[in-house]
């Protein structure tokens, strides 16, 4: 008996990577699987059957699922998305949002369709799959379905050369508080997932920061994240909403959301002197914060 048994799951890019390993442990959870992907390049170009492996994988598992070939990038795609998981399994509960593709340029050399690609494939992809299943949940007021939704370090801190693909990612942070909001009175959760894994997007990036790549190694790899976002769906998670879970390099976290650290009020429009007074402290306080957070983040062996 799975924590998921009977439930129905749709995973977009999954057909490789962290979406393929969040599939993979959702079949075996008894959840049935919708395995989306465009199987395009690593920039977002081209496009191929690579759903069909993952579903035969699982269904050689003994597990159910159903393959989509549609970019998450169009409203069309999104809804025909949905419309695949209603025909194969007339209903569902949870919708991953993790296709991503990366179009990395300083700004100084980014193209606008770089800029678009990026916004399309991942900010509003989110849109284009996530309208019609929280229609279809207010529709037909069914309860505790799940939204997990992929951001990333480079939109929560910031990375060098992707100003475009960080704007997305913290675009999707925002897109998952404020929905959380809206769906909650269906007992729907929307939480966020910053992940770090070697895949077809990262594995360059590791090896060119000096860093060995073992395909062998659990806490490098995609597997890594797909525990934690199916124990996301089970029951144990009922109450856990609009969080940010990072999972990475065999490490599980929490991270802060943002929030005034200090404040001072003045019953005067604000001068000169006085921000020249109260700055100082201001990022004084940002830094005791910070060497705090910092100090409590250190992983803790379990
Ligand atoms: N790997 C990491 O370290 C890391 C870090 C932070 C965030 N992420 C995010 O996690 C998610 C998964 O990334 P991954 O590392 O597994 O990458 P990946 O390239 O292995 O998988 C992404 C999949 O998305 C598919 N895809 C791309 N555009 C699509 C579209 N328009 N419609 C449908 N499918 C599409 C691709 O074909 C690919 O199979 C992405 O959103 C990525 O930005 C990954």
């Amino acid at each position: 008996m799975g924590v998921l048994n009977g439930k129905v799951g749709v995973v977009t890019g999954a057909g490789r990577g962290i979406g393929r390993e969040i599939c993979l442990s959702f079949a075996q959870e008894g959840a049935k699987v919708v395995v989306n992907d465009l199987g395009g390049d690593r920039d977002g170009s081209g496009e191929g059957k690579i759903a069909d492996e993952v579903v035969k994988e699982i269904q050689d598992l003994g597990g159910e699922a159903v393959a989509n070939y549609d970019s998450v990038g169009t409203v069309e795609g999104g809804e025909n998305l949905f419309k695949t998981t209603i025909d194969a399994f007339g209903e569902m509960d949870f919708l991953v949002n993790n296709a991503g593709i990366l179009r990395d340029r300083t700004l100084y050399n980014m193209e606008e369709s770089d800029w678009d690609a990026i916004m399309e494939v991942h900010l509003k992809g989110h849109y284009n799959c996530t309208r019609p299943f929280v229609r279809y949940i207010r529709d037909e007021n069914r309860l505790n379905c799940r939204i997990l939704n992929m951001s990333s370090v480079s939109g929560l801190y910031g990375n060098f050369g992707q100003t475009n693909y960080g704007a997305a990612k913290a675009g999707i942070a925002g897109f998952s508080r404020s929905l959380a909001l809206e769906v909650a009175k269906y007992k729907c959760t929307v939480n966020t997932i910053s992940p770090g894994a070697a895949t077809r997007l990262t594995i360059d990036l590791i090896e060119a920061a000096g860093r060995e790549y073992d395909e062998n190694d659990w806490t490098q790899g995609p597997e890594q994240i797909a525990p934690v976002v199916t124990w996301l769906c089970s029951e144990e998670a009922n109450d856990i909403t609009s969080q940010i879970i990072h999972s990475q390099g065999g490490i599980l976290g929490i991270m802060q959301q943002p929030a005034v650290i200090k404040s001072f009020t003045s019953d005067n429009l604000w001068t000169i002197d006085q921000l020249n007074q109260l700055m100082p402290e201001l990022i004084e306080a940002k830094k005791h914060h910070d060497a705090e957070v910092e100090e409590k983040g250190k992983p803790s062996k379990t």
